[in-house]
């Protein structure tokens, strides 16, 4: 589509209306906003008795100790029992539960019935290991079915696993493993990326080595390469989990038992591990997997790309999916290996007919190129999904045009680690769509808009999204830190939890996301604070200050951008500076992982504080973002911005 003809569109504030196809046969029907809306507990707890119970619950929700939430308190169940027996005990073992391709191409069918006995080998596996309810287990593997399983396994024992993206460094994962006191790790020798076999292990080594909580190391062969071996931690997956029997007999745990931690970036250095349990969590991302994406389990093939180091892999790969009997694609690798086309062939040879992904990808497929997508047979998609970040209504119309041949319904779908499942989206058979906005709260959820004081702006204002009731999947609270977590998200606006997104409602209520308010930054749909980035870089000898902004970037939706004082008064690097800057780049990949490098590093002679000594993020963010300089009267020396701007001005951006 030209651009002229996308702006006449949007001018026109188009509606994009569900078929009448689709929506006769939408697993969601216009009832349901009423339904929810007449007695929102009543629907949850239906919504929660789709699942298999082991014990009914007579509660749905205790929150007499808010924010500290109880969702089906004294019902029992067996998470793993309902994403995997359940399905084979109602006569579809032989459903293909995960058809996994692997970046070499080598491809595994798993059925149902499969899952059932690799699960409960590697449950087997753990309690030999020591594994008991309530312990840690920190996972660190690519995305191969083990992955699943090993999720599944801890799950059906009752131990909480801590999964750790393994893109992350071993310092990342060190520091996890500790603050969690993880007992086990699993890992894989190694992964392949982009066509080339990469390691895992060494930084398992590195982590495991200064973990003293750590009893076994059980490693996956996933690449054949060598690794260092020590033989009172280590022990191969297949060594101990093949010789398992393949029946173990799922144990009930109460509702809030607790499933998983996963950290994620706070506005401090340190992160945040998100505490999630079982039925509430399970209830939620199983309801929105079902009337959001709509899954038909007999006849659709989802794919959800994230990884699922990432929330969107706990929740719309392992548990929502399989809890509704999905047959699903899992890909291990990048989506140019062999080539640009990787995903749209993957997308013709599986029939997907379901895809989530994120707008940092839908743009770096637009900028590939129409080419690569139009050469594959993309006609098996019926509905298209959108996470991770607000998606420009350009991608956002690329994304209907080219993927979806324009007959799609897109769900862009707003939510974070600590909602567990989504919360603000469209239902794809009821709810127009405006290119852009991810539209209204869920059915069961409640929202709102409001401005400084906490008063609700209404339709045409802006301003902060808080959700103003509790909800079956949000978090429990922060892994060791209570205090922490009240004060995080709930004491801005007392009652409410505070997303730290910013949000407009526009003149027919459609909610358009606008960003974080705070000091996190977005990069490719992935959460990274400004401290943490910051702590990587002082850590280095050559460093003595450091201030990180997000910056606006085309294609990851944000870029990090450093400004950095070095030490000893040196404003100009030897040389021409960059040998210095690419060190300190790497610093940082090493410090925290290659997610988190800067896009652009700014050496300078000093930093815009407020004569409280706070560092001014806006000014910078002006500044990186090439803007006029906002108001920087309260500057302790008005000056400074002078001295950065111009280095601004000649500095190149890095690769
Ligand atoms: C933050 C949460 C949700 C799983 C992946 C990210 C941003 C998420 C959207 C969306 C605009 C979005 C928010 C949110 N975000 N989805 N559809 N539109 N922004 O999970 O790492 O916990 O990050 O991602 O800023 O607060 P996360």
């Amino acid at each position: 589509m030209s651009h002229e003809a996308l702006e006449n569109l949007l001018k026109e504030d188009r509606v994009f209306e569900p078929s009448l196809e689709f929506a006769a046969e939408a697993n969601a029907q216009p009832e349901i906003y009423a339904e929810a809306d007449a007695d929102r507990l009543a629907f949850w707890a239906k919504q929660a008795r789709l699942l298999h119970w082991d014990q009914d619950f007579t509660q749905v929700l205790d929150w007499s100790d808010a924010p500290f939430a109880q969702w089906f308190a004294d019902g029992r169940l067996n998470v793993a029992y309902n994403c995997v027996d359940r399905h084979v005990e109602s006569g579809h073992g032989d459903q293909i539960a995960i058809r996994f391709e692997g970046e070499p191409g080598d491809q595994r069918n798993i059925t149902y019935s499969e899952l059932l006995a690799e699960v409960s080998q590697a449950a087997n596996a753990l309690i030999e290991l020591g594994i008991t309810a309530g312990d840690r287990v920190a996972i660190y593997l690519p995305m191969i079915p083990e992955a699943i399983v090993a999720m599944l396994a801890c799950a059906r024992i009752g131990a909480a696993h801590s999964v750790v993206f393994a893109g992350f460094s071993a310092e990342a994962l060190r520091s996890r493993i500790e603050d969690a006191s993880a007992v086990l790790v699993i890992t894989a020798d190694g992964q392949n990326r982009r066509g080339s076999v990469m390691p895992l292990k060494p930084a398992v080594d590195e982590a495991a080595d200064t973990s003293p909580t750590v009893r076994n190391v059980l490693v996956v062969k996933r690449t054949g390469q060598e690794v260092e071996w020590n033989t009172d931690r280590d022990i191969w997956w297949d060594d101990i989990v093949a010789r398992q029997e393949p029946v173990h007999v799922p144990e009930s745990f109460p509702a809030e038992h607790p499933l998983f931690i996963l950290y994620t970036s706070g506005t401090t250095g340190k992160p945040k591990g998100i505490l999630h349990t079982s039925g509430g969590y399970l209830t939620q991302v199983a309801y929105t997997h079902r009337v959001a994406h709509d899954l038909k389990p007999d006849t659709d093939v989802f794919w959800c790309t994230a990884d699922i180091g990432w929330v969107t892999g706990h929740s719309y790969i392992v548990y929502g999916p399989l809890a509704n009997r999905a047959t699903q694609v899992i890909y291990e690798g990048t989506p140019d290996t062999p080539d640009q086309a990787r995903w749209w062939d993957i997308i013709e040879r599986h029939k997907v007919t379901i895809l989530y992904t994120a707008p940092t990808a839908i743009r770096t497929f637009m900028k590939w190129g129409d080419e690569f997508p139009q050469s594959k047979d993309l006609s098996s998609l019926r509905l298209l999904g959108s996470v991770g970040e607000p998606i420009n209504p350009e991608a956002w119309m690329w994304y209907r045009d080219v993927i979806g041949g324009n007959a799609c319904p897109i769900i862009d779908t707003w939510w974070q680690t600590e909602t567990g499942g989504m919360m603000i989206s469209p239902l794809p058979g009821i709810t127009g769509t405006k290119p852009g906005s991810a539209m209204r709260a869920l059915p069961g959820i409640s929202i709102a808009v409001v401005d400084e004081e906490g008063r609700p702006v209404g339709n045409g204002g802006g301003g902060y999204l808080v959700l103003t009731e509790p909800w079956p999947g949000m978090l429990r609270g922060i892994w060791g830190d209570p205090e922490r977590y009240k004060e995080t998200y709930w004491s801005r606006f007392p009652g409410w939890y505070f997303a730290g997104d910013g949000a407009k409602l526009d003149t027919d209520g459609a909610l358009w996301l606008l960003g974080r308010v705070d000091d996190v930054m977005n990069v490719s749909g992935h959460r990274i604070s400004t401290t943490e980035v910051e702590s990587a870089l002082v850590s280095h000898p050559q460093v003595a200050e450091a201030a990180v902004v997000g910056a606006a970037d085309e294609t990851t939706g944000q870029g990090i951008v450093a400004f950095v004082i070095l030490r000893g008064g040196i404003t100009q690097p030897g040389g021409d500076g960059s040998a210095l800057i690419q060190e300190l780049r790497q610093h940082v990949a090493k410090e925290i992982g290659p997610i988190a490098k800067p896009r652009q590093i700014m050496i300078v002679p000093e930093l815009p504080k407020t004569r409280s000594g706070k560092i001014m993020r806006r000014l910078l963010r002006d500044v990186a973002e090439h803007r006029d300089l906002g108001d920087s009267t309260t500057l302790a020396d008005p000056n400074v911005m002078n001295l950065i701007g111009a280095k601004m001005e000649t500095a190149p951006p890095e690769d």
